[in-house]
């Protein structure tokens, strides 16, 4: 896109994935854009298994400047970008995608989301502490570049399937202090920040972890949100943590970071954020739903 601000049309967006009939997206650009004072559309565009690259040439065609991928098109989205920014490159999944005169770049936005909403909005600083990663998938690899270049004391990542834990490691070990093992290895492990980055909450379900993984004041954080507690946050909770995070400040930072690639102009989102917890309906229902 050369000049964002020279349309006297509408710049056009949406969020891609499948499923997308609640994503918060279109609502929260929608408060971006009348902040900063653009004009945008955004939409939600549910794709079919199979059908990304077309879904993508079709919004191109019809004059759209910019995307969100969501779940599972993140590695398809990857693959398809002509050019990549080095932290999409190193997790290997694309979550923004913006259409350039020279083709189609893409970024990720979802590791830096979460990094600014732990040390900006939650006042948790990274840097010297220890951090736990539970999981080793697609979220988890998203996330632990911008985690490592935090510069923690130590980054374990923590997974079911040891060997995926170890293979995520190895990829990021040139890249920050990162050791890797089994969930059943944490105990007395005691870190400042623990974060879910596990599938296991969409079920309610918990990864098996001892309660002494969290060290004194230690922050749990789950990347989900849901209207309650995530049973990962809940069980947190139980076990006396008093600092928990669901992963709504990580959504509304991530859209602000996708709005700096898009449109050059970074929008606050404190007054977005604090909206989004009061009145979450207000979010779910703005937007308009493309097939
Ligand atoms: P995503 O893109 O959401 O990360 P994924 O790539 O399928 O999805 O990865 C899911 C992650 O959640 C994996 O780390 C998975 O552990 P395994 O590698 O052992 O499968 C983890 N996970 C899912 N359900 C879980 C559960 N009930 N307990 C612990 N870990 C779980």
């Amino acid at each position: 896109m050369s000049d964002p601000f020279a349309f006297d049309r509408p710049l056009r967006f949406a969020v891609m994935g499948n499923p997308v009939e609640h994503s918060k997206s279109p609502a929260i650009h929608a408060r971006f854009a009348r902040q900063c004072g653009i004009r945008l559309e955004y939409d939600r565009i549910q794709v079919d298994p199979g059908g990304f690259a077309q879904a993508l040439d079709h919004f191109r065609a019809r004059g759209g400047n910019g995307l969100n991928i969501t779940v599972p098109f993140k590695l398809e989205a990857w693959s398809l970008a002509d050019r990549r920014s080095p932290r999409a490159e190193l997790a290997g999944a694309v979550n923004t995608l913006r259409f350039d005169d020279d083709g189609l770049f893409g970024d990720n936005t979802d590791g830096v989301g979460l990094v600014r909403d732990l040390v900006e909005n939650l006042r948790c600083p990274l840097a010297g502490r220890r951090i736990l990663v539970l999981g080793a998938g697609g979220a988890a690899r998203g996330i632990l570049g911008p985690l490592l270049e935090a510069r923690p004391e130590a980054l374990r990542i923590a997974n079911r399937t040891v060997s995926r834990a170890h293979e995520l490691a190895e990829r990021f070990a040139t890249h920050g202090p990162v050791t890797a093992g089994g969930l059943d290895q944490l105990n007395g492990a005691g870190f400042d920040v623990v974060i879910n980055a596990t599938a296991a909450s969409l079920d309610g379900a918990l990864p098996k972890i001892p309660p002494s993984v969290f060290a004194a004041n230690g922050l749990a954080c789950d990347l989900m949100y849901g209207d309650q507690p995530t049973a990962f946050l809940a069980w947190a909770a139980d076990q006396g943590v008093t600092r928990l995070a669901d992963g709504l400040g990580m959504l509304v930072e991530q859209a602000a970071e996708s709005f700096l690639v898009w449109l050059k102009r970074r929008p606050l989102t404190k007054d977005v954020l604090v909206e989004l917890r009061a009145n979450p309906a207000a979010f779910s229902e703005a937007g308009r739903v493309s097939e």
